[in-house]
């Protein structure tokens, strides 16, 4: 039986949010921006277990209640130097402790993209059980995109047909997702998808939209709570 898991990394610093608060635990809507991320998942009913990452000195976890959440909750304190390590870390103690088999989809969303939704998330699991690699959500890129150079000076315009950015959940079976990561350790990946690529599969765009931002800077953090009040508030 195909089994699903979710690995949410969570064990960043959120340098660029120039907080000393790690940005995963800044408030929204009256909760940890990784509340909201958890929620949605733990909502899906094929999402047997959630693994958080943390790092190994996270004091902030404890400080909150997350006992709504406690039948799927597994929090591993192994996180590393980058979010690559952290999810391989992550994947690697999840399998020590037997919990989970090659075959298993594992589901890695950021802590940081605290507004994902439920069809988002439903739309990635359908379109994706039966596939042989795997995919992530992502939106089709919409500005114009100049090249520059060092000093800001346009130096071309890039088409942006056939671009995308990609987001998170990204979704692969645990056997090629961990050898994916072991052979990506020594290149400067920032997604799940391009330690994919790395062994010269092709993952699956799965169409998403812009409202599954990544939480990055302290401007974006206003955007999210307005996105998460109006969902709550319909
Ligand atoms: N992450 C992680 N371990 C790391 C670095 C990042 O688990 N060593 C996690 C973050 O906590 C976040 C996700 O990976 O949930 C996406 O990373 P990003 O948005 O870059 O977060 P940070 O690395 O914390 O932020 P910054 O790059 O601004 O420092
Ligand atoms: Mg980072």
């Amino acid at each position: 039986m195909t089994r699903f898991f979710t690995l949410i990394p969570a064990a960043g610093s959120g340098s660029r949010m120039d907080s000393e608060l790690p940005k995963q635990y800044l408030f929204l809507n009256d909760k940890p921006m990784i509340y909201h991320s958890i929620n949605t998942l733990y909502h899906n009913k094929l999402i047997t277990s959630i693994f958080v990452v943390l790092a190994p000195d996270d004091c902030n976890w404890i400080k909150h209640d997350w006992s709504e959440f406690s039948d799927k909750l597994i929090v591993l304190n192994c996180g590393g130097a980058t979010r690559a390590e952290s999810v391989l870390n992550g994947l690697a103690i999840a399998k020590q402790r037997n919990l989970i088999d090659n075959n298993d989809w594992i589901l890695v969303h950021d802590a940081a993209r605290p507004c994902l939704t439920v069809v988002q998330l439903d739309k990635l699991i359908s379109e994706l059980t039966h596939d042989e690699v795997g995919g992530l959500l992502a939106v089709p890129v919409s500005d114009t995109l100049k090249r520059s150079n060092i000093d800001n000076l346009v130096m071309r315009t890039e088409p942006r047909e056939n671009l995308w950015q990609a987001q998170t959940p990204q979704m692969f079976r645990y056997e090629l997702l961990t050898k994916a990561l072991q052979n990506a350790k020594k290149l400067h990946i920032t997604d799940d998808a391009s330690a994919i690529e790395a062994l010269g599969l092709h993952p699956k765009l799965i169409l998403s939209d812009t409202y599954n931002f990544k939480v990055t800077y302290p401007k974006d953090l206003a955007l999210a709570e307005l996105i998460i009040h109006q969902r709550n508030n319909p």
